[in-house]
This record gives structure tokens, sequence and C-alpha cells, in this order.
């Protein structure tokens, strides 16, 4: 499949996605069985994989939302900007922050920094993705659904400048 100047192949599908992350709800909801749980999930790429998971979810739960951006075409520019921001007060609150794909780790490290400021009563991470290659964050990704190889992918939210959001399956840069 060509997306802008790039060819792409198919990685991990769809079905096999929702496997796994309703695997991913069911550890969140052990670990928190006795608490509410607000989400944040990072925009853009992680709408898709947040309303998954969501959907599985069976403890008290909100949904909120923070943009930032930090990648130019198919590398990580390192420098994360553009943060709109929360609107609720995280105070006491259990904190689970949700990202498409953890690459450098600049965006989470980023995020978490934020978010801890806010006096949370516990900050957790949950990736759909994450390039161990790629990583040199030291923030913990509790919950995760795939290692994955330090190639670029889109599809299923995740994005080349722009294009290829609505993918229903991941799709990896043919080499
Ligand atoms: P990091 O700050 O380098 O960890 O990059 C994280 C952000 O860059 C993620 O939130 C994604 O939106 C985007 N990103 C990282 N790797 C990829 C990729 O392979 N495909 C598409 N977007 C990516
Ligand atoms: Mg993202």
């Amino acid at each position: 499949m060509k997306i802008h100047d790039k060819e792409f192949e198919i990685f991990i599908a769809h079905e096999e996605l929702q496997e796994k992350i309703a695997i991913t709800a069911a550890e969140i909801n052990m670990d928190y069985h006795d608490k509410e749980v607000h989400f944040i999930s990072i925009l853009n790429g992680a709408f898709m994989f947040s309303a998954d998971l969501f959907k599985n979810i069976t403890v008290p739960c909100y949904m909120h939302f923070l943009k930032v951006r930090s990648y130019e075409g198919t590398q990580s520019s390192g420098a994360v900007s553009n943060i709109i921001g929360l609107t609720d007060s995280m105070e006491h609150k259990h904190v689970i922050i949700l990202e498409d794909i953890v690459d450098t780790g600049a965006t989470m490290q980023h995020v978490y920094r934020e978010i801890a400021k806010l006096n949370p009563a516990s900050i957790k991470v949950a990736s759909l993705l994450l390039k161990p290659d790629a990583y040199g964050g030291d923030i913990k990704i509790n919950y995760l659904c795939y290692s994955i190889p330090n190639k670029f992918v889109l599809g299923y939210g995740l994005d080349y400048d722009g294009l290829g959001r609505n993918l229903k399956d991941i799709y990896q840069l043919k080499s």
C-alpha cells in the first residue's frame, strides 16, 4: 500500500489488536478493581487505541484528552510542543496515560512530568506499541500491547504526515 511517497505492508491485523487490547484492559480492570480510573489519551495518535481499550474497561472510568506533537514525517523530532491541556483536575485521581506508540520516549517523558505536577494519587502508562531500540526514557510502560522493531508504522490512529490513521490494521514501512 502506498501512502504519500512510501510503501507499507501489513504488520498487525485488526482482530489481533482487539484481542491484545482486551487482555490489557483485563489487567487494568484487575489492578484497579477497587478504584476509579482517569485515562488521559494523547492525541492525535492514541484515539483509536483509547476507544477500543475504554470499551473493555469495567471499573468506573473517565476519559480525558491531551494534544501534543513531536513527529515530523517519519522521524521523531525530539522536541515536544503544543499541548492542548486538561480541563479537569487530576488531584488525588488515579491516572493512566494512553499512548499509541512510545518511540524515543520524549513525548511520554514530557506528558508524564506535566501530569505529575497536577498531584494525582498515582500515574501509570499504557501504550499500544513500544520501540525498545529507540526508547531512551526512564518511565516505566506499565501496560504494553506490543514491543516492535525500530521501523516506522502507521494505521489504527498512527499517521504518516496526516494520512493513514483510518486504517484498521497496523502497517510497517517496507524496507
Ligand atoms: P516519541 O516522542 O519519540 O516517543 O514519539 C512518540 C510520538 O510520535 C507518538 O505519540 C506517535 O504519535 C509518533 N510516532 C512515533 N513513532 C511512530 C511511528 O512509527 N509511526 C507513526 N507515528 C509515530
Ligand atoms: Mg501519539
